[in-house]
């Protein structure tokens, strides 16, 4: 009987301490995963800097292909991050690549704290934070090597001529509108709403609707000050087309 009890509690101290070391090994994990939904970054960020923005108002933190949820976000997943190796074509690499949470120390300064982005520095997100992120990349990721893509950064010639070539199509403006939905809410609540974005429907007319819609096809192909660009892999020129037919139908609808 006495073997039979030290036996269990034996088994019970060996059971605390799997459950233990588990916590222990996944607590920075941990940190990471909700640092990834926390626009104030456990409050680390200045309150009158924040944008309102979280990682994951940008990124799936899962398999985008295997798993879709409709929504369609303008980073790619981090599902294969600590895969990549480098980030931004290669601009963030070697040992600034984990210091940087994979290319996210970039986002952490632009997008959470509005820094313009020649001033950004990558590897300005804290140490531990940038650690968490990755371990929670790893996590998720396992091995997992994520979405294949490219990114072009494109000059403002090429945006102005994508948003021209863009306008220049027909689009369908009620997939546009399901599009919108599906893309732009975040921070566009909607066309006549403005959020972390602008409001896009005013009451007034632009005075030249034509070269407005070149402009605003340009900015979703591009990205804007703080509004990020979407790669074609995410938005194709059709889809484009499709918001832009939208977005022009509001208007005629809605303006004098
Ligand atoms: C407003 C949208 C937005 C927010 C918020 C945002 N990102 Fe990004 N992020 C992007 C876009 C757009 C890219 C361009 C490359 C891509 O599509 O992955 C990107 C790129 C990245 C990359 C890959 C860089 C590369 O070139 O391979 C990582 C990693 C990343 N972001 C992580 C993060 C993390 C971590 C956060 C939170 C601190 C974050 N992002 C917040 C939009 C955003
Ligand atoms: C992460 C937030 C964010 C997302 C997502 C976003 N926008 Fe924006 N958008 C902004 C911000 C902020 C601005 C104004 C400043 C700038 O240019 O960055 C803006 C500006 C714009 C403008 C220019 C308005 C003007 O009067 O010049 C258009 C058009 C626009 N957004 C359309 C869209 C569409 C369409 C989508 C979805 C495909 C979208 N945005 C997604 C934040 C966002």
């Amino acid at each position: 009987m006495r073997k039979f009890v030290s036996l269990g509690l034996c088994g019970a101290l060996i059971m605390a301490f799997v459950v233990l070391t588990q916590a222990q090994m996944s607590d920075k994990a941990q940190l990471g995963r909700e640092l990834f939904h926390d626009p104030t970054f456990k409050g680390t960020i200045d309150p009158s800097k924040a944008t309102g923005l979280a990682c994951a108002s940008c990124h799936a933190d899962f398999d985008e292909t295997a798993k879709p949820d409709g929504v369609i976000r303008a980073g790619h997943s981090v599902v294969g991050v600590p895969h990549r190796g480098e980030a931004k074509g290669g601009m963030i690499k070697g040992a600034d690549f984990a210091r940087a949470a994979g290319g996210g120390g970039f986002c952490y300064e632009h997008f959470l704290q509005r820094v313009p982005p020649d001033k950004v520095n990558p590897t300005a997100i804290p140490a531990e934070h940038a650690e968490a992120l990755m371990a929670y990349f790893e996590v998720i990721s396992g091995d997992n090597k994520g979405p294949e893509f490219e990114i072009a950064m494109l000059d403002k010639d090429a945006i102005k001529k994508a948003g021209e070539d863009i306008a220049a199509m027909s689009g369908d403006a009620s997939n546009g509108w399901q599009l919108f939905g599906r893309a732009c809410i975040t921070c566009h609540p909607s066309v006549k709403k403005a959020g972390i974005g602008p409001q896009l429907v005013r009451s007034r007319a632009p005075r030249n609707i034509d070269a407005t819609m070149a402009r605003w096809a340009g900015k979703i192909r591009g990205g804007g000050s703080l509004m990020p660009f979407y790669a074609p892999d995410i938005l194709s020129d059709q889809d484009i087309a499709d918001i832009i037919a939208f977005l022009r139908d509001q208007i005629e609808n809605t303006a004098k």
